[in-house]
């Protein structure tokens, strides 16, 4: 059981959290979801150990390794195999032992221990979650300085799972995870026993992972059996049904008031009056839900082409000439499609034609005379108009 209780944190003179508890049962995968800014790393960190709060408490087994990834990304001439290894403090320290130590009796100890742990697997399960993550064999004993903060990021991850601690804190973890990364982790989580507060924005993840759902809002926290559409229904009846009895009670003020302002003055009626007067003053109101504010997108409506609105016959991009990203490209656009980009991360998503018409003069591409494009480039949206005659160009 992790118990998170009557949590309060202030921070720059505001209360994030204000007495948020839950209770997470032991073995439970709990997705915490709140919008942006509504404390959720913050509350993460809190139960990580590495924030105070102001007030309240968690409590857990004593014993309870808790798993958290760091911040920082890991960095050094490491290996990200190695890195995963390490994560293992226990056997990481027994075989450090056993190299220095020359008592038959302590090296016995020594190996007893790492049988007993099933050390001796350690190296194929670090590399399988790798291979999971993306690392070929290959790339497991490159150092890790010669990857980019997002790859880094994996190997923290990587060495999280590995570690296979009783609480396992992930906060947005598939932020640097490709689709099929993505997918390989929501399996992995989904076998894993540890309790697990998992953040995310990700409909599939909390519904194929989480068996609770914690919903932090206004500094408190409210916890919702079952995944991330069951959270929906229950939250949207919630609301129903607090709507509802907010307008009941509307209507019950407006007849208390009613025969107030009707009977007082009476001398035969006031004293029923008064009692009402009373009632009405004791009426705890129900305040109104208040919804989340919600972003919503206008994206203007472009003039009706005909098709094809892109062709790319054997093209070629890239960012420095002669040396080109994606090559021998093939693709028709045609208006009214949609087109999701999927690929490995670093395989050139962002400089594919569909993405990034700031390209355009790199391909050997046609476009339609007129057209307009956006990009979504985050975290701002930036809208082109190309209405400028664009000419076909070999590369
Ligand atoms: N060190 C800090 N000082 C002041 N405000 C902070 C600090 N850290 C976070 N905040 C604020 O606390 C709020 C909650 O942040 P956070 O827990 O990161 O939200 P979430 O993870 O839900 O997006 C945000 O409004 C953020 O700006
Ligand atoms: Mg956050």
């Amino acid at each position: 059981m992790l118990n998170i209780s009557g949590i309060t944190v202030r921070l720059g003179g505001r209360t994030i959290l204000d007495r948020a508890s839950a209770a997470l049962p032991t073995g439970a995968r709990v997705g915490l979801i709140g919008r942006n800014g509504a404390g959720k790393t913050t509350l993460m960190k809190v139960v990580a150990g590495l924030n105070d709060p102001d007030d309240g408490s968690i409590e857990m087994p004593k014993a309870a390794r808790i798993g958290y990834i760091a911040q920082e990304a890991p960095a050094g001439d490491q290996t990200p195999f190695d890195a995963v290894l390490a994560a293992d403090v226990e056997r990481a320290a027994l075989i450090a032992e056993e190299e220095q130590t020359d008592d038959p009796h302590r090296i016995a100890d020594i190996h007893e221990r790492l049988i007993a742990i099933d050390a001796h697997s350690a190296p194929a399960r670090a590399a399988r979650i790798l291979v999971g993550l993306g690392f070929d064999e290959e790339m497991q004993g490159r150092p890790l300085d010669s990857y980019s903060g997002g790859w880094k990021m994996r190997v923290a991850l990587a060495a999280l799972l590995f570690s296979e601690p009783d609480i396992l804190l992930l906060d947005e973890p598939s932020n640097h995870l490709d689709l099929e990364a993505t997918l390989w982790l929501e399996s992995f989580l989904k076998n894993t026993r540890a309790t697990m507060l998992l953040i995310s924005h990700e409909r599939d993840l909390l519904n194929n992972v989480a068996d609770h759902i914690c919903h932090l809002e206004g500094g408190k926290t409210t916890l919702y059996a079952g995944g991330y559409d069951a959270f929906e229904k229950q939250r949207a009846e919630r609301l129903a049904q607090l709507e509802s009895a907010r307008a009941a009670q509307e209507a019950q003020r407006a007849k208390l008031q009613d025969y107030i302002a009707r009977n007082s003055a009476r001398a035969s009626t006031a004293k029923q009056a008064q009692s009402r007067a009373k009632a009405l003053a004791r009426m705890q109101p129900i305040a109104a839900a208040v919804e989340d504010p919600t972003l919503s997108f206008d994206f203007p409506s472009p003039d009706a082409l005909k098709p094809p609105l892109v062709t790319l016959d054997l093209a070629a991009v890239g960012y420095t000439p002669g040396q080109p990203v994606l090559q021998r490209l093939n693709l028709r656009i045609d208006p009214d499609e949609r087109v999701a980009l999927l690929g490995r991360n670093g395989n050139g998503k962002p400089r594919s034609p569909a993405c990034s018409p700031r390209n355009w003069h790199r391909w050997k591409a046609a476009w339609p005379h007129r057209a307009r494009c956006a990009s979504v480039i985050s975290p701002s949206i930036r809208w082109r108009n190309w209405t400028r005659p664009i000419p076909r160009l070999n590369i």
